[in-house]
């Protein structure tokens, strides 16, 4: 793709972290409202994606229906009124016969939801009735059957994309699944499930080190939902979601949306922070520095870096740090500005040296100016 063309990750929220399977669509139509009153509209994100949980079974002659107890308008009543606010509507399934949830869920053991053996079925079902805009395909159930990834998934993109090209298709492997997913898919995890720890948040950033190299304008390294107001410290937080904007990974808030703190709103639509994130150079962060605790990231702005650069610098210790930032280690002119995008300060020229305290576990994102 023209990286003119291309498009950012995408920006939205997931029923997964929060919900896990007791989804139903009330709830669901209360996170698309809170999406726009809440601000997160107008910061960008569109995406209110229905994961696992949704499901009532195959008919006799195949077609996948939903939960009618949990779903009694049904899908199309409700991804109509996620498109009645101007918002995007996700799914779910699986590439092999059944999904995670309903392999692990002992009252849908093995309903045989997945994909596997239905392909232009569920196509037909999730796009042309249903009109979902954005599907997600996971793999417990292939795993489960044996069967060859590479081969499965692309069938299913291939399948999908025939449908609408604009159709957001997320590979889910809970490991980087492999370079034939690396122009075809719009995402793909790079990592087991995250976890609302901070622990969690530097293995799925460990993991997403050297991944840059698979990255391209409208194909991105996915980290995994975010845990953003689901536990976590403020400062833990802010960290997490910036790395995550920093690494170009799609943005799924993971939270409930009808219950956020000022904090965690103020977090989800920092938008100088998500600009970073949607910035047209689609350039995924580089890690340049890493001496005990602190880690430096770089990531250049606009096409070959036209727009200046980001700079994170992230503490992974237990203790508040005091960090030097020389110009040099950032190839930074000395009469370069900058400013700090979570403190909204000005900085000014860079000089020689700047230096920052960064509290534990925290992050100081700059931009150039
Ligand atoms: C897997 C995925 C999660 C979620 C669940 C649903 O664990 O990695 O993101 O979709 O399945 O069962």
């Amino acid at each position: 793709l023209f990286a003119q063309e291309a498009k950012p990750p995408i920006m939205g929220w997931s029923s997964w972290n929060n919900f896990r399977v007791h989804i139903d669509e009330k709830m669901i139509r209360e996170q698309a409202d809170a999406m726009v009153a809440s601000g997160l509209y107008d910061a960008g994100y569109r995406y209110v994606n229905i994961d696992d949980g949704y499901f009532g079974g195959r008919d006799s002659i195949g077609n996948l229906f939903v939960d009618t107890q949990k779903f009694p308008s049904g899908m199309k009543t409700l991804v109509d009124y996620i498109h009645s606010k101007k918002l995007k509507a996700g799914i779910y399934s699986d590439a092999g016969r059944n999904t995670c949830g309903s392999i692990y869920d002992n009252d849908k053991k093995g309903i045989g939801v997945g994909m596997y053996g239905y392909l232009d079925a569920d196509s037909k079902t999730f796009f042309d009735d249903w009109g979902c805009d954005f599907l997600k395909v996971d793999w417990c159930g292939g795993e489960q059957m044996n069967l060859d990834e590479k081969t499965e998934y692309l069938k299913i993109l291939k399948t999908v994309k025939a449908k609408n090209e604009a159709i957001v298709f997320n590979v889910c492997r809970w490991k980087f699944p492999g370079q034939w997913a690396i122009d075809k898919a719009n995402s793909w995890r790079i990592s087991y499930d995250i976890d609302d720890k901070f622990s969690s948040i530097l293995k799925i950033i460990d993991l997403n080190v050297d991944l840059y190299k698979y990255s391209s304008p409208g194909h991105y390294n996915d980290m995994d939902m975010l845990q953003v107001g689901r536990g976590m410290s403020y400062e833990e937080d802010k960290s997490h979601f910036s790395m995550w904007c920093m690494l170009n990974s799609p943005l799924l808030a993971g939270n409930d949306l009808r219950s956020m703190s000022k904090e965690t709103v103020g977090i989800l639509i920092n938008k100088e922070v998500i600009a970073l994130n949607q910035d047209k150079g689609f350039y995924q962060a580089r890690r340049i520095f890493k001496e005990g605790n602190i880690e430096v990231w770089e990531k250049l702005l606009g096409e070959k870096g036209k727009d200046g650069k980001a700079i994170a610098i992230l503490n992974r210790g237990e203790e508040a740090n005091n960090f030097v930032l020389k110009s040099d280690l950032v190839n930074l002119e000395k009469s370069v500005k900058i400013r700090d995008l979570w403190s909204g300060k000005k900085i000014g020229a860079i000089g020689k040296k700047v230096s920052f305290t960064i509290p534990k576990h925290g992050i100081v994102v700059l931009r150039t100016e």
